[in-house]
């Protein structure tokens, strides 16, 4: 994309000191992602745990330092990329989001899929894939192949894959998920990208 800036800014300044749903009332900050506006791959979680509600930047616990190892097996670095959730705020206790707060929530996600105008997206766990692929399929069923997200007039194609929090659980999910990352490696160096 070009000029995901200004329109990242405006999402941003939209999204305000968001009191939309009841996450706000536990939330230390909103969460709004982080990376190049212009990034031709989009990584997309659930939402901010314990460390990412302090921080105030995606994916920077445990979780975040598999991703950003993984990000880098890529030939990536996180700074060529981008960072977000489809919810902003953290869940009590990390519980899963629940069904108003991901409608309340989604459509700024989506508006910064628009926005940066990625060339893919990988999903990280179940919320993020069966949201925006809207299913109710395992993620075991869904990643493994390319899917293609609409948003309006944008048509992506999206990797799901396991969550890197999942990853830290069990070792055997390594290599599928390693799978999934070359294949968008491929479609990147396909694009002349990488
Ligand atoms: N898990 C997520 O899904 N997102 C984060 O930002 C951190 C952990």
């Amino acid at each position: 994309g070009n000029g995901g800036q200004a329109g990242l800014t405006a999402i941003r300044e939209e999204l305000g000191n968001c009191t939309r749903c009841r996450l706000a009332s536990g939330r230390i900050q909103l969460v709004f992602g982080q990376g190049d506006p212009d990034a031709d791959l989009m990584f997309i979680g659930e939402a901010p745990g314990r460390d990412e509600d302090i921080a105030g930047e995606a994916f920077v616990g445990a979780a975040g330092q598999l991703l950003t190892k993984m990000i880098g097996a890529m030939g990536l670095s996180r700074e060529k990329v981008f960072i977000g959730n489809i919810i902003k705020c953290r869940p009590p206790r990390n519980r899963d989001p629940e069904p108003e707060e991901m409608s309340t929530c989604g459509p700024f996600i989506r508006a910064q899929i628009k926005a940066i105008r990625p060339q893919v997206i990988i999903t990280l766990g179940r919320i993020a894939a069966q949201d925006l692929l809207a299913t109710d399929a395992p993620v075991g069923r869904l990643r493994g192949r390319f899917h293609t997200l609409r948003v309006d007039d944008l048509e992506i194609p999206l990797m799901p894959t396991y969550h890197p929090a999942y990853l830290l659980r069990n070792e055997g999910a390594k290599r599928p998920v390693w799978e999934d990352l070359k294949q968008v490696i491929a479609l990147l160096k396909e694009k002349g990208i990488l």
